[in-house]
């Protein structure tokens, strides 16, 4: 199997999980390479949905090697509690490696990051408040405690006192928040260095001899295109490379290793937190109305579309075929997997929007202003549907009603991608391989 990366082409939440676990039992090495416990999707484990948060994928399959990388940010404690979880479960993560130069979230980080946002105010990002941005705030400005700091008591004190001394005025006197010591920091997560200690290791060299070996590499992204920080919606992202490009830096491995690039692309695009949506229908408690408000509604309904890190209503909106094309040339996007096509046997006519309208122009391309696209009017096209014909049973690709295949047709064209997976059910056999 080429080693390929898996990315989001939208906002999140497009269906990762499932992609993912349907095919991390091909490779060797199963990969995390940005983001925290921010993300978050379920697995299938005999009769049980088990969440994973931080762990990569990988951790399912006992030949895998489930690797987290260094661009990830680890909560040393929220990985611990994963891991007990897997294990009472019968999942042993005995082959999970971490990277020593993976950034650790700090109790701080947790705190400023609720702290900003409510300054914030109603410009909020929305942000899972699990202290991501806060965390690689302090990576970028170089006062980061990394996980080889975590391993060595000494060098925990001494970075932690000298960081303390930094964040608890702020803590204190900005926000009025509750100031560290270093001694009840320790007591917390010294306790999580012995736990953690046997998986950590040189992950850039494990991988790139594994490389050599022969082995293959699935690198696991998390959140989604229009998230990255570089190229998403800015400021409304988080704060990590999600495009196929983190991969690299996220564990040290040369663009060159990466032979495909799978985007995960929903039938229809849904949000969380802040930010511009284009194609948004909004719901009628957020003041959409009419059609759009109940389509939004019905799209929320019928695709379950609730986050799994925090039980949030994700805004919803029609597939946005700029938001694709963009998507295919940031990430190089080699194919495309589709998910939750048959949420859209809900609806009579199917919407998809073609290109932009603001101020009398037109976008094919995404616009770069940021002001452009919070005016931004989406253009549809409005396609037939294929409604209450159930297509969840589907597993061959000339079983789909001709509608459907129309549908799938009409995206591939329009975003310039072919679509080699395509998903018509939550459980793993409701797939359609189509030249995977
Ligand atoms: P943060 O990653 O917690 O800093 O949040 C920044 C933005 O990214 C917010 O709008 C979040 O809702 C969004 N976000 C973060 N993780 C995910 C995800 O896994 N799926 C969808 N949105 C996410």
């Amino acid at each position: 199997m080429p080693s390929t990366v898996l990315v989001g082409a939208q906002w999140g939440d497009e269906g990762k999980g499932k992609i993912t676990d349907l095919i991390a039992s091909d490779y060797d090495y199963v990969v995390r390479f940005q983001g925290g416990n921010n993300a978050g999707h379920t697995v299938i484990h005999g009769e049980k949905k088990l969440a994973l948060h931080l762990m990569p994928s990988g951790v399912m399959y006992e030949d895998a090697v489930p690797v987290i990388g260094n661009g990830v940010v680890v909560d040393p404690g929220v990985l611990v509690k994963e891991m007990a979880m897997l294990e009472s479960e019968g999942v042993s993560c005995k082959n999970l490696r971490i990277s020593g130069d993976a950034h650790v979230i700090m109790p701080y980080h947790k705190d400023l990051d609720g702290a900003d946002e409510k300054r914030l105010g109603s410009q909020q990002i929305g942000t899972t408040k699990r202290g991501i941005g806060p965390c690689y705030q302090d990576k970028m400005g170089r006062k980061g405690i990394r996980i080889q700091d975590l391993m060595d008591e000494k060098i925990f004190r001494l970075k932690l006192d000298a960081v303390l001394a930094q964040k608890n005025p702020v803590l204190e006197k900005i926000y009025g928040l509750h100031a560290y010591s270093v001694e009840e920091v320790c007591e917390e997560y010294l306790p999580y260095a012995q736990i953690l200690r046997k998986h950590v290791a040189e992950t850039g060299q494990l991988l790139n001899d594994a490389l050599r070996d022969g082995s293959s590499i699935l690198f696991e992204g998390a959140q989604g295109t229009l998230l990255d920080i570089d190229h998403g919606t800015y400021p409304y992202v988080t704060s990590s490379s999600c495009c196929a490009g983190g991969a690299s830096t996220g564990t040290g491995v040369g663009p060159k290793a990466i032979d495909r690039v799978l985007g995960i692309q929903k039938a229809y695009i849904t949000r969380v937190g802040g930010g511009p949506f284009p194609t948004e229908l909004k719901f009628a408690e957020d003041g959409g109305v009419g059609q759009d408000a109940a389509d939004g509604e019905l799209l929320c309904q019928a695709g379950h579309e609730f986050g799994v890190t925090t039980g949030r209503k994700r805004r919803c909106g029609w597939f946005d075929a700029v938001i694709a094309r963009y998507a295919a040339d940031v990430n190089g996007l080699t194919d495309v997997a589709l998910t939750k096509l048959d949420v859209l046997s809900a609806f009579d006519t199917i919407k998809v929007c073609v290109a932009y309208e603001c101020d009398g122009k037109r976008y094919d391309y995404f616009p770069m202003q940021q002001s452009v696209l919070f005016h931004a009017k989406p253009i549809y096209e409005e396609l037939p549907g294929w409604k209450d014909v159930d297509i969840t049973g589907c597993r061959d690709y000339t079983e789909l009603p001709e509608a459907t295949r129309s549908y799938i047709e009409y995206l591939e064209k329009i975003t310039g991608v072919p679509m080699s997976i395509i998903s018509v059910g939550p459980d793993r056999d409701q797939t359609i391989m189509r030249g995977w």
